[in-house]
């Protein structure tokens, strides 16, 4: 898709962080932009941006894993705007961290059934309607960089991200023939307020976690989103993707190469040698390329990916407890390890 002036873009999560970014560089291209969100208060403040700026938009109010409610979105775009939309980006997501061996039921339901289960819901609803309308168009998810790794803290998180990726591998390959290109993005650190989610975002029926969650370990993540790419950015990324048909969008100057040295741990995985391969490198401080990736992104210098407890890679959660269980999860104890 080349053209984006006077089409329809409807974005889920499109009223803060990522959403928001995407939002207004397709606005800017001039697409009529339908943001769709489950929070009121950031639905008000993006169209407060938008009529500021006299630019046409219209808001949902929806959960996106509420199948009714995605329908009804789909019948509002075709009444508000006339026809169905030509882009849809499914960015609506939410995170919470702790040890895989402490998850609950409730913290799998929660994210995975927004991270996976709201982009699935998105599918379902729009591809037929976009395949009927006969307009081609183009289909994107916010994925992660957590799709690429699977982290001892982001089990979740992680899986649902991953499974986000080869389920848009699957619909590329299926709707290239009806003229509807497919892309993932996946950036790593960006500046929004997913860490509210957590708090402010998690429902009343999933409040069962296994994690230390307070004020304090959000306020922590926080600082580490404070270093993230700015939202327009990585909007300016998608675009330009979605403009070249590129399924994989890795958002960084070094994004080919990343995605090389992360999936040749497969590689190592599948073998005993390669098994002691990533035993000794395990045990090795990151190489010069690995440290220049990281800061890439992170957001931060090389140097200060160098410095311990400096960056994201190796911070000091000891004060807050980021990243660990719930104090009555008594199976998470130190001393029961044996490595
Ligand atoms: N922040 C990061 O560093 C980062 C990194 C990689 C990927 N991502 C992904 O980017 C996407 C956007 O997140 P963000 O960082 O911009 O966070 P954000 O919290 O600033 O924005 C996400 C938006 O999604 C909305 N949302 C949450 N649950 C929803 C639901 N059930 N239904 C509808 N809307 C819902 C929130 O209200 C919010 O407005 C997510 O999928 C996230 O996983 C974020």
């Amino acid at each position: 898709m080349k053209d984006f002036a006077g089409k329809i873009c409807f974005i889920t999560g499109g009223a803060s962080g990522a959403g928001f970014g995407q939002a207004q560089i397709f606005s800017e291209a001039g697409m009529k932009v339908v943001i769709a969100d489950v929070r009121q208060d950031h639905l008000d403040e993006a169209m407060a941006y938008f009529k500021e700026k006299g630019a046409p938009a219209h808001a949902i109010k929806l959960d996106v894993t509420d199948r009714e409610g995605f329908a009804a979105a789909a019948d509002e775009v075709e009444k508000v705007f006339g026809s169905t939309p030509d882009l849809l980006v499914l960015t609506a997501g939410v995170n919470v961290f702790g040890p895989a061996e402490a998850s609950t039921y409730d913290d799998y339901d929660w994210v995975v059934g927004v991270c996976f289960g709201g982009v699935v819901n998105g599918l379902v609803t729009f591809v037929p309607r976009m395949i009927k309308a006969g307009k081609g168009g183009h289909i994107a998810a916010t994925v992660s960089w957590g799709a690429f790794g699977a982290g001892p803290t982001t089990a979740p998180y992680s899986a649902a991200k991953a499974a986000v990726l080869n389920l848009l591998e699957s619909y590329f390959v299926a709707l290239k023939p009806y003229g509807i290109g497919v892309s993932a993005l996946c950036p790593a650190n960006i500046r929004s307020k997913i860490y509210e989610a957590a708090i402010k975002g998690r429902p009343e029926k999933y409040k069962n976690t296994g994690y230390h969650v307070t004020e304090d370990t959000q306020k922590f993540l926080a600082s580490i989103h404070e270093k993230g790419m700015d939202p327009r950015v990585l909007a300016d990324w998608l675009k330009k993707g979605i403009e070249n048909e590129q399924f994989l969008i890795v958002p960084y100057p070094s994004g080919p190469r990343m995605v090389e040295l992360a999936l040749s741990r497969f590689v190592d995985y599948a073998s005993p040698e390669g098994m002691k391969r990533l035993e000794e490198k395990q045990k090795q401080p990151p190489t010069e390329e690995e440290l220049k990736h990281m800061a890439e992104r992170e957001g931060y210098s090389v140097n200060e990916m160098r410095k311990p407890g400096a960056a994201p890679i190796m911070p000091d959660f000891k004060d807050v407890g980021f990243g660990k269980a719930k104090k009555d999860v008594d199976w998470v104890d130190p001393n029961k390890k044996v490595n």
